[in-house]
């Protein structure tokens, strides 16, 4: 990464301190993200919940060049502040930026994706499952955040995505904590 993408995500940290509103994800697990999508040669990815664009970033610069990221969000004043943020990055032609809820949003894709990062409403991750599954590439993945830090919250997404048939899924304790489900059949 350089100095002003480096620079861009530090600005978003250093908002976010001072901030009730924008709640990124930790450095770790931007990084654990994008060598995700580095080691699994992934060309098609898909964010839930963009905000200012933190971890937006991170998935952006693994697929410069290599493929596409689809990311939602559904307040306008915060796709505003990601794509500056983006554009600051010259990461704006990696991301397809959609405005709207997610619910709506992804029944209408037609794309198939290799990781899909789910970070917007943790009360929606079931549904959200249910409305992505079948567009998951196999062994694409679904990564789900907050696992540890809104385990009460989240443990219904947990118990249905460990219980599905066709996913195998595992608790990453980083940051916040990932739930990272395969799709294997
Ligand atoms: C935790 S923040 C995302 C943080 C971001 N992933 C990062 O690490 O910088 C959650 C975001 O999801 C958005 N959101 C909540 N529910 C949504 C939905 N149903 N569809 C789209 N966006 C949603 C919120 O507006 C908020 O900006």
């Amino acid at each position: 990464m350089n100095k002003t993408i480096l620079s861009v995500l530090k600005s978003i940290e250093e908002y976010s301190k001072n901030h009730s509103d924008v709640f990124p994800i930790s450095f770790d697990q931007g990084n654990f993200l994008a060598e995700l999508i580095t080691s699994n040669k992934a060309s098609m990815c898909l964010e839930l919940g963009v905000s200012h664009g933190y971890s937006t970033i991170f998935q952006a610069h693994a697929l410069k060049g290599k493929g596409k990221l689809i990311a939602i969000e559904m307040n306008s004043a915060k796709i505003e502040l990601a794509t500056k943020n983006l554009k600051k990055c010259e990461l704006l032609d990696v991301v397809d930026i959609k405005w709207g809820s997610a619910q709506k949003i992804i029944p209408k894709l037609n794309e198939m994706f290799d990781i899909v990062f789910m970070d917007h409403l943790k009360d929606q991750y079931v549904n959200c499952f249910d409305l992505l599954f079948d567009k998951i590439k196999i062994n694409g993945i679904i990564v789900a955040d907050n696992m540890l830090s809104h385990q009460e919250e989240c443990l219904p997404y947990q118990d249905y995505v460990r219980s599905h048939p066709d996913f195998v899924s595992f608790l990453v304790p980083l940051g916040n904590g990932f739930e990272l489900s395969i799709r294997k059949q």
